[in-house]
């Protein structure tokens, strides 16, 4: 069993397509340990894309991802870092294949509508930003 961070983006939350992204992740499988519905601060922005601090798109970045809320989930399922990334498609607008989550929803590289790990150091990094072990369902999934 692998956790995995997922935020659904401002974007997606003011385009109503919160349960429709949830439902992908959930019919396929997957298990919600987290949910939260809140702001992004400047502080965790820098602490979230501190990898990102020196692109040209960082400014940008951070004032769409703190201008209004977002949903933040940890999911848990076998291989869940990779199954999540391959489920919400590539993050360059015109590379996201049809039937993925951006493919089917998103038409900007910036407001993708998903942010999700891309490794267990940056799941483990970035979960802990967002929920304390607390905030974590300790139930064991069963399939
Ligand atoms: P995310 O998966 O949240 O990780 C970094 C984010 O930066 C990415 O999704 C996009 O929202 C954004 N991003 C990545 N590349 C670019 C780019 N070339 N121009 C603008 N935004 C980008």
């Amino acid at each position: 069993m692998q956790r995995t961070l997922v935020l659904i983006k401002p974007d997606g939350v003011a385009r109503r397509l919160v349960g429709k992204i949830i439902a992908r992740f959930e019919e396929k499988g997957l298990w919600i340990l987290g949910m939260k519905h809140m702001a992004m601060s400047q502080e965790i922005a820098d602490r979230h894309y501190a990898e990102h601090k020196e692109k040209p798109f960082f400014g940008d970045l951070c004032s769409f991802m703190t201008s209004s809320p977002l949903v933040a989930l940890v999911l848990e399922g076998p291989e869940s870092i990779a199954l999540v990334r391959k489920l919400v498609g590539a993050t360059k607008v015109a590379e996201a294949a049809p039937g993925t989550i951006r493919g089917d929803f998103a038409l900007s590289t910036q407001q993708n509508l998903i942010h999700a790990s891309d490794s267990p150091e940056s799941a483990e990094r970035e979960i802990a930003i967002w929920f304390g072990d607390s905030e974590l369902a300790d139930y064991k999934p069963c399939d």
